[in-house]
């Protein structure tokens, strides 16, 4: 019975509990001796402890479910004492701890710990260093909330004035980037032109934008973007006139995974939609700007353009011409004159959408697809031509751009081989 019931206890509990060799290495990392009996003692508390507590996401469940070793533990140690004092692995050791010093064993094992003169120093030390850098790390904290908080307002004040009364042409407004564009638009008080493809998923947003009352806001233009002229014919079906258009978000884009060389059609689907559909909408609009003397390009790309990757050789080309394309334009309008039609080449990294498949590395690096909406409309509000985040993702990619072809050929081959 007694076995049975250890054996429960010993069960490891996703993000919260600790097997019976983590908590003898977690003993050996804090200087005592394990006992299986304290060991169900730990496990019972963190049994308790997950019911109460949230389970750790992104980098905090990776660092829960580390396999604990004596440099791994020293890490974990110091890193949950400053900056994590909620995670686990703190509550885990903590509860060791306390366990063995209730335990009369185990006491005697603390008690008998030595702390030398020069122990006691450095003990002071140690404790005086982590008051002051927890002090400097928490103003630091709270001037980075401060401000953050203050250019949130800013920023939102001016993406409301930017885009409240304008009426803006979103592609590919079924899900994803272009359903959250859409909906953070209408929150903003402007009138949205989806242009979607046909699909049974039009009905329940025809029925939800009825719900919602938002039918003269929210007008649905079908078309598939990768036709040439289906855009224009889709416009003229529901009334909407290019003039009454002041921006467009030219957002519709496939991915396809397929190996070169030997990828004709998946090649030419590709680019058709992220390239010469993309220019035809762009196309469509641009004479009735050019008329009235101002409007808005918000072109979505991506950073994949910066470098080649495995099996997706189609998608990073196509944004990789998409760019220079927009590129191209904001050079054209400007020699013409027309530097009020503005340009904005959008560039994200990795976007929780059903575009990307899922994994930890896509966990912690890629952004929600609402994240991805407001820097998007907050950046073009700014008048910024070109928009990168997330900032790691960011970085990453001009490390990695900056890279010789070799080197990038053997690092990101070996990405993809991983999964
Ligand atoms: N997700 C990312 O990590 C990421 C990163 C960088 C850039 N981007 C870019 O962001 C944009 C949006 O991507 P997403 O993540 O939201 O992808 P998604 O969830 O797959 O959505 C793509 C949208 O494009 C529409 N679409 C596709 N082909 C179309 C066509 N021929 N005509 C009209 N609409 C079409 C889709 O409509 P249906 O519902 O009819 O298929 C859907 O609404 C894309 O340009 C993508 O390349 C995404």
């Amino acid at each position: 019975m007694d076995e049975a019931k250890s054996q429960t206890l010993s069960l490891n509990i996703p993000n919260w509990g600790m097997d019976l060799a983590g908590y003898e290495s977690a003993c050996r990392y804090l200087g005592l001796s394990s006992d299986p009996t304290l060991h169900d003692k730990v496990a019972r508390y963190l049994l308790l402890t997950a019911a109460t507590h949230p389970s750790p996401t992104g980098f905090g469940r990776w660092l829960a479910e580390l396999r604990p070793g004596r440099l791994s533990l020293g890490f974990l140690d110091v890193w949950t004492r400053l900056l994590m004092p909620s995670h686990p692995w703190r509550y885990r050791l903590n509860a060791i701890l306390a366990v063995h010093e209730c335990d009369p064993r185990g006491f005697r094992e603390m008690m008998a710990q030595p702390e030398s003169r020069i122990g006691t120093w450095l003990s002071f030390a140690r404790i005086s260093a982590t008051a002051f850098l927890n002090l400097i790390l928490g103003g630091v904290w709270l001037c980075g909330q401060a401000c953050a908080y203050a250019a949130t307002g800013r920023g939102l004040r001016r993406e409301r004035a930017y885009f409240a009364g304008k009426t803006v042409l979103v592609t590919g407004a079924t899900r994803g980037l272009g359903l959250a564009l859409s909906a953070r638009l209408l929150s903003l008080g402007t009138n949205v032109v989806a242009v979607v493809r046909a699909s049974p998923a039009l009905e329940a947003l025809h029925s939800q934008i009825a719900d919602a009352g938002l039918e003269k806001r929210f007008q649905i233009a079908t078309a598939d973007v990768a036709i040439h002229g289906a855009l224009s014919t889709a416009l003229a079906e529901i009334g909407v006139d290019a003039a009454d258009i002041d921006m467009a978000v030219i957002n519709a884009g496939i991915k396809e995974e397929s190996s070169l060389p030997g990828t004709d059609e998946a090649l030419k689907r590709v680019f058709g939609v992220n390239v010469f559909g993309a220019m035809d909408t762009a196309a469509a609009l641009l004479p009735a700007f050019r008329v009235r003397g101002r409007g808005h390009l918000i072109f979505i790309s991506s950073l994949g353009r910066w470098h080649g990757m495995p099996a997706s050789g189609s998608y990073n080309a196509s944004k990789a011409a998409l760019s220079l394309l927009v590129e191209s334009l904001a050079m054209d309008l400007r020699n013409d004159g027309r530097k009020a039609i503005r340009i904005t080449s959008v560039e994200p990294g990795l976007i929780r959408t059903g575009m990307v498949a899922g994994g930890t590395l896509q966990d912690l690096l890629a952004v929600d697809a609402e994240t991805a909406a407001r820097n998007i409309l907050q950046c073009a509000a700014r008048g910024c031509q070109i928009c990168r985040f997330p900032f790691l993702f960011t970085s990453m990619t001009a490390m990695i751009a900056a890279l010789p072809m070799g080197l990038r050929v053997r690092i990101l081959g070996r990405v993809r081989n991983r999964k």
